[in-house]
C-alpha cells in the first residue's frame, strides 16, 4: 500500500497560531494544537511557535499554511493585523527550511472557504475574526486576492474597520450583528451569490436571522481546509507549483 501522506495544516491568526495533523482525505488525526500570536507579531516570533507546536504533533510529509494577507506563490504581500516585516517575506520557503518539508502556503480565509464550500455556482466566504476575511469561489475555482475586509463599505470605514474584532468589542454584539445584517445585504447585490459561508472565531457570535443562502461554518474548517493546497485543482491559483512541492 501507498504512503498515505500527512499533512502538517497550521493557521497564522492575529490572536492565536493553530495547527493539527491531516490525512489524505483531509481528515485531523491529532488534536489541534494553539498558542497566543506572539508579540510583536514578527515572522521570527511566529516561525519560532510553530516550530514549538509542530514538535507536540506526530510525523507529518508536507505543510500547508494560512496566513491573514495577501499571499502569491508562498510570498506575503500583506499583513495588516501582524507586523509589517512580514510585507515580502517568503514564508513557504522559510518554513520549508525549517520545517524540512515541502509547504504550500495561502491565505486564511481563501483555505476556510475551501474547507467549506460545495463547488457549484458563485460562493463567498466571510471570516469574521481579528480581521475581516473573504474568499470568493466560481464552480469551485477560486477568484484569487479578494480583500473585501479593506474596501469601503459604510461611514468612511471599510468592512475591517466595521465589522474586526476591534469593532465587536467597541460597539458590542448587538451593533456588530446589524452592521453584519447590512454588509451581507450588500454584498448579495454585489456579488448575487448562491451561497454565502461564515466562518472563523467570532461567527459564533452571529445572532442574526440568515436566509437559507447563508450559513455559519465552524472555524476548524481554517485548518481542515488546509488540504486543498495539494490538490492539482486549486494548486494554480493558490499555491504556485514553483513553491515548494
Ligand atoms: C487580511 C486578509 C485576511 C483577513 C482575515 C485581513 O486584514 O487583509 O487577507 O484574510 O484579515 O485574517
Amino acid at each position: 500500500m501507498a504512503h498515505e501522506r500527512k499533512t502538517l495544516s497550521i493557521d497564522i491568526g492575529g490572536s492565536g497560531v493553530k495547527l493539527l495533523v491531516l490525512n489524505e482525505q483531509g481528515e485531523p488525526l491529532t488534536d489541534r494544537a494553539r498558542v497566543d500570536t506572539p508579540q510583536p507579531p514578527v515572522p521570527e516570533k511566529i516561525l519560532a511557535a510553530i516550530d514549538e507546536l509542530a514538535a507536540t504533533q506526530s510525523e507529518f510529509d508536507r505543510v500547508s499554511v494560512g496566513f491573514p494577507g495577501v499571499v502569491r506563490n508562498g510570498v506575503v504581500y500583506t499583513a495588516a493585523n501582524l507586523d509589517p516585516a512580514w510585507i515580502e517575506f517568503d514564508l513557504a520557503s522559510a518554513l520549508s527550511k525549517q520545517l524540512g518539508k515541502p509547504v504550500r502556503a495561502a491565505n486564511d480565509a481563501d483555505i476556510q472557504g475551501l474547507g467549506a464550500i460545495s463547488g457549484q455556482g458563485v460562493e463567498l466566504v466571510l471570516t469574521l475574526g481579528t480581521g475581516l476575511g473573504s474568499a470568493l469561489f466560481v464552480e469551485g475555482k477560486l477568484v484569487p486576492n479578494l480583500e473585501m475586509g479593506h474596501h469601503p463599505f459604510r461611514k468612511g470605514e471599510t468592512y475591517e474597520e466595521q465589522l474586526g474584532r476591534a469593532a465587536l468589542e467597541e460597539i458590542g454584539k448587538q451593533r456588530w450583528n446589524r452592521r453584519l445584517e447590512k454588509a451581507i445585504a450588500q454584498l448579495d447585490r454585489l456579488f448575487n451569490f448562491d451561497r454565502l459561508y461564515l466562518g472563523g472565531g467570532e461567527a459564533r457570535k452571529v445572532s442574526i436571522d440568515l436566509n437559507q443562502k447563508v450559513s455559519i461554518v465552524p472555524n476548524v474548517l481554517g485548518l481542515l481546509g488546509g488540504i486543498a493546497l495539494w490538490h492539482d485543482e486549486q494548486v494554480e491559483t493558490l499555491a504556485s507549483p514553483n513553491a515548494q512541492n
